[in-house]
């Protein structure tokens, strides 16, 4: 009975986590894959650590504040004018991690 109540604990929690990164990534395709799927305009590329890395060295603060307000050729909210602060972030880790 014990058992049967974690595991499906587990599978429950396996497929909000599942539905909740298809989201990011359904976001990601809709904006920032434009530019950052490709580095367009000198924007750091998906998945690549090195192009990352000293973005991720200025914190997340300053990159939620570039995200929100435009940095250079970056537009402001990356032309995702309904996507939330939690999206953001989890867009800007989604994008500075290495994609197997
Ligand atoms: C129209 C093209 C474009 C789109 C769309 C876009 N970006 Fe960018 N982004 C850029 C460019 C270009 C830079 C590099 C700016 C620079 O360093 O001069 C950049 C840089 C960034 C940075 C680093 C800022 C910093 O301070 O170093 C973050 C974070 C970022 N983008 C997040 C996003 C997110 C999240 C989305 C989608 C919601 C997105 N971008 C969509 C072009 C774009």
């Amino acid at each position: 009975m014990h058992k049967w109540f974690v595991a499906l604990l587990l599978i429950a929690a396996s497929v909000t986590a599942t539905a909740a990164e298809q989201a990011i990534v359904d976001r990601y395709k809709a904006s920032c894959y434009a530019c950052h799927g490709f580095g367009a305009n000198g924007a750091p590329k998906t998945g690549v650590e090195a192009d990352w890395a000293p973005r991720l060295e200025k914190g997340m603060d300053t990159l939620m504040k570039h995200t929100n307000e435009g940095f250079n050729a970056m537009p402001p909210k990356g032309l995702c004018f309904n996507c939330s602060d939690d999206e953001f972030k989890a867009l800007i880790e989604y994008m500075a991690t290495p994609q197997s």
